[in-house]
């Protein structure tokens, strides 16, 4: 099981592999705008401060609504999609 931190000291603690960072952030009342849970609506854009490399993989329809925000390429993740794989730890912050 992974690790999160949610920043501004929001979460810290274990996380499956198959639950998005969304479903954390939810349960920690974390204030998010999201709507399709599918990388599309681009509501729920969340900053990989560290860690990136203990995510899943970005799919087909995130890697379209990252390139229509114009963040392509930056640490940048639709928490509905993003879920910690492996043991490893990741931080995030809200945008
Ligand atoms: S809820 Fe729509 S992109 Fe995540």
């Amino acid at each position: 099981m992974g690790r999160l931190i949610v920043r501004p000291e929001l979460f810290s603690g274990e996380v499956p592999v198959t639950k998005p960072i969304l479903t954390v952030l939810l349960e920690v009342r974390a204030r998010m705008h999201f709507s399709c849970r599918r990388g599309l609506c681009g509501q729920d854009l969340i900053r990989i401060v560290s860690g990136w490399e203990h995510l899943n993989a970005i799919g087909e329809l995130e890697a379209g609504t990252l390139e229509l925000l114009q963040v392509k390429g930056q640490p940048m993740r639709m928490a509905c999609c993003a879920k910690v794989i492996g043991d490893g730890e990741v931080v995030i912050e809200v945008v």
